[in-house]
């Protein structure tokens, strides 16, 4: 599309204008998604580097952080930080001050990977942990000795689900003590949460699994200990009902999210983030589901994501098909996106070489405008 009528579009839409996120009034719509760059130091700590990334990109309505690490056991992948350790939270709080001096929003992302996981990468060597030991299939776990298969992981005993949600909830205080504005639980791509809903990974025979009440159960309790910790107002909540990423599914996910919202609701979250269709593919799979469905139910806002572009999003705004979006890569590549939508400017392509566990090349040397 020719930029000046890119810039009409833009003009003509409520994208760029502000909206109210529990306390919060954010500068625009637009969301800065969680996105995985691998570049904290081997302890999970991120420092300076991560403080002028972010930074760069605070002109976003809302910044959510990279998946973050709750404790040890829930990392997965080289070099992502955690929120955790003292250090860590120490590490954290020059990107939370840096992104308050530019005026921006940013919320943590809360994440436990479960299966998706290597002996490489967990405390004492140990077997990542799941609802149940089923392998994901074609899947390769990101070590410091490269790419490796998963392996089979253990399936968690009832008494130490506690544990795990007792994790989040530290978690969720030392990001309050990092300075963050809020926190999003993430249920979504395949990791520990979604391991939990879905019925091809959770074969569990005690509270936790079988009926739809008892898969749902733990992400019920991570959402109490959370909002316990925040309140309901800053804490949201991210979900992919129709995604494949790491060999996740579900045989009838419609009711089992409708189940979930009915039943997170009671606690005014700040919204519900919805990753529409297969993560960073197909928008619409078969088998999936209207998921407007669950925009209704809902009572908060309600964000989505995957592989939209300014027309998308204005077309979004313009049926209310949500109330905040979300751009991922775009955002690596563009650190001033929000400008650049605004006036039609083009965007710079990403490049993937740089994706991960880089240093400043590709991450805080891309130009604006
Ligand atoms: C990743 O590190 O590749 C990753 C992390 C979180 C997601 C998706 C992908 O939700």
């Amino acid at each position: 599309m020719p930029q000046s009528s890119a810039a009409k579009l833009a003009a003509e839409s409520d994208l760029f204008d502000p909206v109210e996120l529990g306390p919060y009034k954010l500068a625009n719509r637009i969301v800065m998604a969680p996105l995985t760059r691998s570049r904290a130091d081997d302890a999970g700590v991120p420092g300076e580097l991560q403080a002028r990334y972010y930074s760069q990109r605070s002109s976003a309505g809302l910044i959510v952080s990279e998946a973050t690490n709750i404790s040890a056991q829930g990392k997965g992948y080289i070099r992502t930080p955690g929120i955790w350790s003292p250090e860590q939270v120490e590490g954290w709080k020059l990107t939370t001050k840096a992104v308050h001096e530019k005026g921006g929003r940013i919320f943590l992302q809360l994440w436990h990977v479960g299966r998706v996981s290597h002996p490489d990468l967990q405390p004492g060597g140990a077997l990542p942990v799941a609802p149940s030991a089923v392998r994901a299939e074609n899947q390769k776990a990101y070590t410091y000795d490269g790419f490796k298969d998963l392996v089979t992981p253990r399936a968690l005993e009832t008494d130490e689900i506690p544990g795990i949600v007792a994790d989040y909830a530290r978690a969720a205080k030392n990001a309050l003590d990092a300075g963050f504005d809020g926190v999003e639980i993430h249920s979504a791509n395949g990791y520990l949460l979604q391991q939990f809903l879905s019925d091809k990974t959770n074969k569990r025979t005690d509270r936790y699994g079988g009926s739809i009440e008892n898969r749902t159960r733990i992400v019920v309790e991570v959402v109490d200990a959370v909002t316990k910790v925040w309140g309901g107002d800053r804490v949201g909540i991210r979900i992919a009902p129709l995604t494949k990423f790491a060999d996740i599914g579900d045989s009838n996910p419609e009711p089992l999210y409708r189940s979930l919202v009915d039943q997170i609701n009671p606690y005014n979250l700040a919204y519900l983030h919805v990753i529409e269709g297969d993560t960073g593919g197909e928008r619409n799979p078969a088998g999936g589901f209207d998921l407007q469905l669950l925009r209704r139910a809902f009572n908060g806002l309600y964000m989505t994501n995957n592989g939209y572009t300014l027309e998308l999003a204005v077309e979004a705004r313009r049926k209310n098909l949500a109330d905040l979006i979300c751009f991922g890569r775009p955002f690596i590549s563009n650190p001033d996106l929000v400008e650049r939508l605004r006036l039609g400017a083009p965007l710079t392509p990403a490049d993937p070489n740089t994706f991960y566990a880089g240093e400043e090349h590709g991450y805080v040397d891309y130009p604006s405008l």
